[in-house]
């Protein structure tokens, strides 16, 4: 029976079914298979993962892995990164190929090239600029960062990454992620005559040639619509109504979110900065909704809240359901039985292999 087929039968049967056969699978499959699943994911998905991890854990887990096929529930650069650092002859998989990232997509192969020719008509950027991707970036934009002796950053090392780019050259260009970029500056120290905003859609970005040649950080102007949702009057107003709160917020909020916040850090950090305060610590969490209710589940003991009174969940990882799962697990099977192809594989091209790995290993060797 094709993926196609089966999704569809899956939808009519019921979920308690769906949930037993995942679990009986994957026993079978053992060790041939490994479950990636980023934080962001629904529990019933998320409860299957042999790994569970923020964009850094899973990339580390992905170099390490021997396991011959790994099922990756997040979004599509993940799957991609997962493929560019596992050998040729492992399998990554996206159980649903259309969740991609909305961030992600904000900067493509032919903004960055014209952004880097633009900015060669002011000074030479393969002297003084590091390219810096955020990992939440297509396969190409890594292959072009490791080509012109960049590097790529997740939101758990982004702060040692820009030591490293401005200990190579004077300037970094940071992708697609402004305030990333703009916070890991922000709580560096950095001032921000230093930094500048480039708009894709503008000449020279909508900066002059002064601007540039002052500039030591080239912000791209891109964004994670999920995290734009938390505003600063909402911590005011938790901090009013709950005394003692601390606010955690993700790096990928607004820079006016983070600079009344008491902590920023990754989704790994954020559940470790939870997992050791002590019982009866107060919470608010700005990042996406799945993984804060996670939280309040597991720490009972830790009142914690939503900072946004909206609801913010990340539309494309929820994408991955129980159904797309059993599809993935269903297709290694038959992968493995029938010496066949499994559908849904992640093939990033040979010539973007080579680059970005090299991105992504100049990463992992700094972590
Ligand atoms: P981390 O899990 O690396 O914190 O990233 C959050 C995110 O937005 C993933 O897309
Ligand atoms: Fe992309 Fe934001 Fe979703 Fe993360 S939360 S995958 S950055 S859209």
């Amino acid at each position: 029976m094709n993926a196609q087929t089966l999704l569809t039968q899956l939808y009519d049967t019921p979920e308690t079914d769906i949930l037993e056969q995942i679990t009986n699978l994957k026993t079978e499959l053992g060790d041939q298979v490994l479950i990636l699943g980023h934080h962001y994911q629904r529990e019933e998905v998320f409860a299957f993962a042999d790994v569970s991890g923020d964009s850094l854990k899973l990339s580390q887990q992905a170099a390490e892995t021997t396991a011959p096929y790994i099922i990756f529930c997040g979004v599509h650069f993940m799957a991609e990164t997962a493929d560019i650092l596992t050998s040729d002859e492992q399998t990554v998989i996206l159980p649903d190929l259309a969740a991609g990232c909305s961030m992600a997509d904000m900067a493509n192969d032919e903004q960055v090239e014209r952004c880097w020719a633009e900015l060669s008509e002011v000074i030479n950027p393969e002297l003084k600029v590091t390219p810096v991707t955020y990992i939440n970036s297509t396969a190409s934009l890594k292959s072009f960062c490791g080509e012109h002796g960049g590097i790529v950053c997740t939101s758990g090392n982004a702060r040692k990454v820009l030591e490293w780019s401005w200990g190579n050259r004077e300037k970094i260009l940071f992708f697609p992620d402004q305030y990333l970029g703009e916070n890991t500056a922000v709580a560096m120290g950095i001032p921000d005559e230093d930094m500048i905003v480039w708009d894709p859609f503008q000449p020279l970005g909508g900066n002059t040639a002064e601007a540039i040649e002052k500039a030591r950080l080239i912000l791209w102007k891109g964004f994670c619509s999920v995290h734009q949702f938390f505003k600063p009057e909402h911590v005011e107003t938790m901090r009013q109504n709950h005394a003692g709160i601390e606010i955690l917020a993700h790096p990928e909020c607004s820079r006016a979110v983070c600079e009344v916040s008491d902590f920023i850090g990754s989704t790994e950090m954020i559940i470790k900065h939870v997992e050791s305060a002590p019982s009866g610590s107060k919470f608010a969490i700005a990042t996406e909704l799945n993984l804060v209710n996670r939280l309040r589940i597991e720490f009972p003991d830790k009142p914690i809240w939503f900072l946004s009174p909206m609801i913010c969940m990340c539309s494309t990882m929820f994408r991955t359901d129980p159904q797309h799962l059993l599809v993935a697990l269903t297709s290694v099977r038959e992968a493995i039985e029938h010496d066949q192809a499994v559908s849904n594989q992640i093939i990033v091209p040979h010539e973007q292999q080579r680059w970005g790995k090299l991105s992504l290993e100049r990463m992992l060797n700094l972590v």
